[in-house]
């Protein structure tokens, strides 16, 4: 029988005090216990906080004998209800109370994730459907490194919003409307009258999008028919229409290529889509006198802004915070999100900053923060080269992705190479092994940072084989599957029959981390952090070292024991990988 998620560690030790507070405190309504890893490793592994917020809550009330904190604390613990998963607690300063969890408890919990698998260590949150809006490229705009990070960083949301059983809509927001299409099928018509063009013809769209854009800048009788076109494609004109799409398609073709390498799958909903819906949108903030006329245009002033919102531009025009107004009435009316997580640079702050209060004055969205429906977005810093600098290359002015991804796999290969691995392995194998490391080396290196923080990027740093990189945890893990595998025994069977010990200090470390796993993913999906995840991983490679360069596994009489401890070892970090999506490799 599948076993049922019972939820995070913390939230296990939480249910505990939980029934403790009822009884210590019965007048009080619904104390939630506040538990935290412990701040000093050696006095426990987690806390209970509560003694002194309720002290100062009931202290002076009739009935009430206790004479401080303390003895509060005292009574939280003394009432503790019986439980196998503490060994003992003990009471410190205004109340604290440490709690040791039992090492038999922590071994049994590994064990059981081992027999009923991972998914029930997955996070419970209290979203049941999210949109991540990410990656949204502009069409006939190369997709640049800052596209690059939005695709990692929501993937890697996504992918841990999936894991706790969140249904997630992954929205492609390409910009694909806009008066740049005007000048850009005019062109288009110039160079191609009998109107048969195909990806080659157009070659690298931004080529194209350069020559157009000079043309416009250069030539007053090509931008007023430009300006014209603009009007014929927004009005539905049958030939422009046409064009667009055909221009879009080509784009599109490019994006998909850097989304099938990198393994993110992404839906479609462009700027274009929800057009139709800015002016019955806009009709709704007017009904609630939010938008105002100036200096020709239609805006919603947001207080603490000098500048207001431009929801109608002077010439009639729709812009960005029109769309967004309407995607995001569509969301929530429509798609009936919950969350709304949109990722890009820190640069539009501003913009998400003035639209979401907007929606607060409609009523969209509850003025609370935290409440939901909820709309978060999820910025993010540069991507500087070794200069300091924004990153560029030499010859282009931005850096080409897939070149990016080209590079890190060449660069991979050529290591595994010299470590003779192309005598060892199948072509094929050396094949995957090098995208698997040096496109996870690109999105690890992106992950591990705040992503609030720019950061550098450097190859040589993240397919360095040392330290914090995909490279260390990839072969951290392969090696933990070389050990099983080299111990000759089917673990299969060890899981059955087998127990788990967690005798030794090293052991019980370990274990305590892998039993973290599910409150640090509900954090990271939280507070909308890879990082600490990345964080989580790199710690548990290191709390694997510690055990294993003092425990002997194969060939020891704990054998079994510790063959399950590197086992539940690696799954827990395959999951890590498949949420920061990262292939795994099980042979280095
Ligand atoms: N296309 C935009 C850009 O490249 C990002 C769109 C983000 N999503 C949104 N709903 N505004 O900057």
């Amino acid at each position: 029988a599948p076993e049922e998620n019972i939820g995070s560690l913390k939230e296990q030790i939480s249910r505990v005090f939980e029934e403790s507070l009822r009884i210590t405190v019965p007048d009080e309504a619904e104390v939630a216990p506040i538990i935290a890893p412990c701040a000093r490793k050696e006095a426990g592994d987690y806390q209970c906080n509560n003694a002194m917020s309720l002290w100062s809550k009931i202290k002076g009330k009739e009935g009430v004998t206790f004479k401080g904190p303390q003895p509060v604390g005292k009574a939280i613990m003394e009432n503790l209800p019986p439980t196998d998963m503490i060994e003992s607690c003990s009471v410190a300063g205004p109340g604290f109370i440490n709690v040791i969890l039992s090492r038999q408890w922590i071994a049994q919990s590994i064990q059981r994730m081992l027999t009923y698998g991972i998914d029930t260590w997955a996070p419970r949150l209290p979203v049941k459907r999210a949109i991540v809006d990410f990656s949204s490229p502009n069409i006939a705009k190369e997709m640049h490194v800052g596209h690059l990070r939005s695709t990692i960083i929501g993937d890697t949301l996504a992918r841990m919003l999936e894991y706790s059983n969140v249904e997630v809509l992954r929205r492609n927001h390409v910009g694909d409307w806009g008066t740049q299409f005007g000048m850009l099928i005019e062109f288009l018509f110039e160079r191609f009258p009998d109107g048969k063009v195909n990806d080659q013809d157009i070659g690298e769209l931004e080529t194209f999008y350069k020559a157009s854009k000079q043309r416009f800048d250069g030539d007053a009788e090509f931008k007023a028919r430009a300006q014209q076109a603009v009007v014929s494609l927004q009005g539905g004109d049958e030939r422009y229409r046409k064009a667009w799409a055909q221009i879009c398609e080509i784009s599109r073709n490019g994006y998909e290529k850097v989304y099938q390498r990198l393994g993110v799958r992404l839906e479609e909903k462009g700027e274009s889509f929800y057009n139709p819906f800015i002016p019955q949108t806009l009709d709704l903030l007017r009904q609630k006198n939010l938008i105002e006329e100036s200096e020709g245009a239609q805006v919603i002033f947001i207080e603490g802004k000098k500048i207001p919102l431009i929801v109608v531009k002077s010439d009639g025009g729709f812009n960005y915070a029109s769309t967004d107004l309407a995607a995001l009435w569509y969301r929530l009316n429509e798609e009936k999100a919950e969350w709304i997580i949109y990722v890009t640079d820190v640069g539009q702050r501003e913009h998400f900053d003035m639209f979401f209060t907007a929606a607060k004055r409609a009523g969209w969205l509850p003025a609370e923060e935290g409440q939901y429906p909820r709309t978060s977005h999820v910025g993010f810093g540069l991507v500087l080269g070794d200069d300091g600098k924004r990153f560029r290359t030499r010859s282009t002015e931005v850096v080409k992705l897939v070149d990016l991804l080209d590079e890190a796999k060449i660069r991979c290969k050529a290591a595994l190479v010299e470590r003779g691995k192309a005598a060892e392995w199948t072509a094929e194998e050396l094949e995957q092994t090098a995208e698997a490391v040096g496109y996870g080396a690109v999105k690890y290196a992106d992950l591990k940072n705040n992503r609030l923080t720019n950061y550098t990027f450097n190859f040589d740093q993240m397919l360095n084989d040392k330290g914090n990189t995909a490279v260390y945890l990839l072969y951290a893990h392969a090696r933990i599957c070389s050990i099983i595998r080299k111990s000759g025994k089917d673990i299969e069977a060890l899981k059955k029959e087998g127990q788990l010990v967690l005798e030794k200090d090293e052991e019980r470390k370990l274990g305590l981390h892998l039993l973290q796993f599910a409150e640090v993913v509900e954090e990271a999906c939280t507070n909308l952090l890879p990082n600490v995840l990345c964080e989580y991983l790199y710690e548990l490679s290191e709390k694997f070292t510690s055990f294993y360069s003092v425990c002997q596994v194969v060939g020891s009489p704990e054998e079994t024991s510790r063959l399950l401890l590197c086992e539940a070892t690696a799954v827990v970090m395959r999951k890590c990988f498949h949420l920061l999506g990262i292939t795994p490799v099980y042979k280095i």
